[in-house]
């Protein structure tokens, strides 16, 4: 009985040796250790042996059993290892490769220039708000003293909304300039304000017209406002913007909202001057255009202009950063190709 015993242990520790996975070790553990298994049963056949072979075998099969359960454990431990060990070659990562690129987005530069410059004019201490889009024809001409009917309606190519019968028409607006009303109309002077926005024109477009565009407007109203107001706030917005360098012309021009009207150039920073493709040989580049709010456009919000006077501009936002980088044609700032975008 006690050389069987021995046998016994001998052959499951021999299987033992070679097993390599959890499976196989289950099934060992069964054959000898289970509740059927053979180690299990010489343990069962004790009862019938005499007391004293009993004492003998039942401590040689005991300590048989706790060297086999040793044995397993100590087996399941270094499978286990093992396939740890596996798993984690199978998923080692190396942490001195390079990342994956993360795509940064960036704003349209339209947005950028609009930023500079309402950033340049609020540290001049102006408020930047905004307004429709899809207006009334009372402020984008009407009360900007360009009347129904009148010639100068033809300087804005206009794109009608159709209104219900016996509703005042409405449009796309044409410019910013219809803010100018707006704000007044809600406030009391001192007024200092830019807009930005998108404006729409009935145009067929080329290199340098687009049917949408954006303008920044600019309006400041207070006693005592002169043209020495305008000239030193746009020559310095000039300088800020295009280079510290700059001169600054101003020539009269129209505007049936203001009184005088400017235009403003500043001088090739090209050709400084001399004549080149940029500036078309003149020396000067227009940038915008200007002027004294027109006393007729503040009695119309109830201004007193005996009492208060102003200046208004309106600048086109496109323009600056196709001067600034040679761009020469505005259709590529909507055409959304991201070859054009990125460059910015
Ligand atoms: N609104 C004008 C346009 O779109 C530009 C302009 C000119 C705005 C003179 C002004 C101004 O505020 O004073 O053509």
């Amino acid at each position: 009985m006690l050389a069987e015993l021995e046998q016994l242990k001998a052959r499951a520790f021999s299987e033992l040796d070679v097993i390599d996975n959890l499976k196989h070790l289950e099934e060992w553990r069964l054959r000898y250790l289970g509740r059927k298994g053979s180690l299990t049963l010489v343990l069962r056949g004790l009862s019938g042996l005499p007391l004293e072979e009993r004492r003998v075998v039942g401590a040689a099969a005991n300590e048989i059993k706790a060297a086999l359960e040793a044995g397993l454990k100590q087996k399941q431990d270094s499978l286990k290892e093992q396939s740890l060990a596996v798993a984690l070659q199978k998923s080692r990562i190396d942490v001195t490769l390079p990342g994956y690129p993360v795509n940064v987005g960036r704003f349209h530069p339209t947005t950028q220039t609009i930023r500079e410059v309402c950033a340049v004019f609020a540290s001049m201490g102006f408020q930047v708000i905004e307004g429709p889009e899809v207006e009334w024809d009372y402020y984008n001409f009407e009360a900007l003293n360009i009347p129904r009917d009148h010639p100068a309606r033809d300087m804005w190519a206009t794109l009608w909304v159709e209104a219900p019968e016996g509703e005042n028409p409405m449009l796309l607006r044409t410019h910013t300039s219809p803010m100018q009303i707006r704000l007044m109309e809600k406030t009391r002077p001192p007024v200092r304000a830019v807009i930005p926005g998108k404006t729409y024109r009935y145009e067929a477009t080329d290199a340098t017209h687009e049917s949408m565009f954006y303008q920044i407007e600019g309006l400041a109203v207070d006693r005592g406002i002169t043209m020495g107001d305008l000239k030193g706030t746009l020559f310095e917005f000039a300088r800020r913007v295009f280079g510290e360098e700059r001169r600054a012309r101003f020539r009269c021009d129209y505007f049936p909202f203001v009184e005088p009207g400017v235009e403003m150039a500043i001088d090739c920073w090209v050709c400084r001057g001399k004549g080149c493709r940029l500036c078309g040989n003149t020396g000067w580049i227009e940038i915008l255009g200007a002027g004294m709010v027109h006393p007729q456009v503040l009695r119309r919000v109830d201004y007193d202009p005996d009492v208060y006077s102003g200046f208004a501009f309106g600048v086109g936002v496109e323009r600056i950063p196709m001067l600034r980088y040679g761009i020469e044609d505005i259709r590529l700032f909507y055409g959304n190709d991201l070859r054009f975008l990125k460059q910015f």
